[in-house]
């Protein structure tokens, strides 16, 4: 069976459109399924990597430092097939998930190798994710303003010596919704989100052609 953590880092939690779109994601993988564990980054208290010395690299390895609910997640995390990184755009990132994502380096080795041109890392070996997925909305109605968000979690990705199982992106988010209810439209874009976390589970991939780049890249 698949494991997944998910971790929404939208302040909205949710009531936000990052969840919205992240339900639909998660409800696909289920139907295949996958066992999903939802967390919001805003809910946790995580704190800025402070020591900036790389204890988790050098005096401890594989070990935060900071006592916070980062040690909640690890195990959560070491558990994990698959790691679902969801976020609104806010150039780049939620402060708090940025937190998170900076402090998943205790569970990166500095097994140091130069791959095309760059030095990468890779997960611990007690480190079980094999791939991270993106679901990020955004504001604006160009998928070009989620390319930022999509860099990072890539680049996070490469560092992990993981595969990046693809984004899916959902720009003018706000469109999904007139009212407070979900439109037609929008229904449309969240039954093929559907189905591309579906994909991800039964197929190992998400179909590029499910969301035709209109959500997805
Ligand atoms: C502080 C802040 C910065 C934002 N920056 C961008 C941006 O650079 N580009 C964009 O398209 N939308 C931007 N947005 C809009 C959000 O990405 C968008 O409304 C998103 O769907 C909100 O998701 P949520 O409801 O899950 O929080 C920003 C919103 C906030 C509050």
């Amino acid at each position: 069976m698949v494991r997944a953590v998910a971790i929404n880092g939208s302040p909205q939690m949710e009531k936000g459109n990052t969840a919205l779109v992240l339900a639909s994601f998660i409800q696909g993988m289920m139907d295949a399924g996958a066992e999903v564990e939802l967390l919001y980054a805003s809910r946790l208290t995580v704190k800025p990597c402070s020591c900036g010395v790389m204890y988790c690299w050098d005096d401890g390895p594989g070990e935060c430092c900071i006592q916070d609910d980062m040690q909640l997640l690890y195990p959560k995390l070491k558990a994990a097939d698959v790691l679902i990184l969801a976020t609104p755009v806010y150039v780049p990132l939620p402060g708090d998930m940025q937190n998170v994502v900076n402090r998943l380096m205790p569970l990166i080795e500095p097994k140091l190798e130069r791959r095309q041109g760059r030095t990468r890392a890779r997960f611990r070996e007690d480190v079980g994710i094999q791939k991270i997925v993106l679901v990020a909305t955004s504001g604006w109605r160009e998928v070009e303003n989620c390319d930022t968000v999509v860099r990072i979690v890539k680049e996070l990705a490469e560092d992990a010596s993981t595969e990046f199982a693809g984004a899916v992106l959902r720009p003018h988010a706000d469109a999904m919704r007139a009212d407070g209810k979900v439109t037609r439209d929008g229904q449309a874009v969240l039954d093929a989100v559907r189905r591309a976390g579906n994909e991800l589970v039964k197929e190992g991939r998400m179909n590029q052609e499910t969301l035709r780049g209109r959500a997805m890249k």
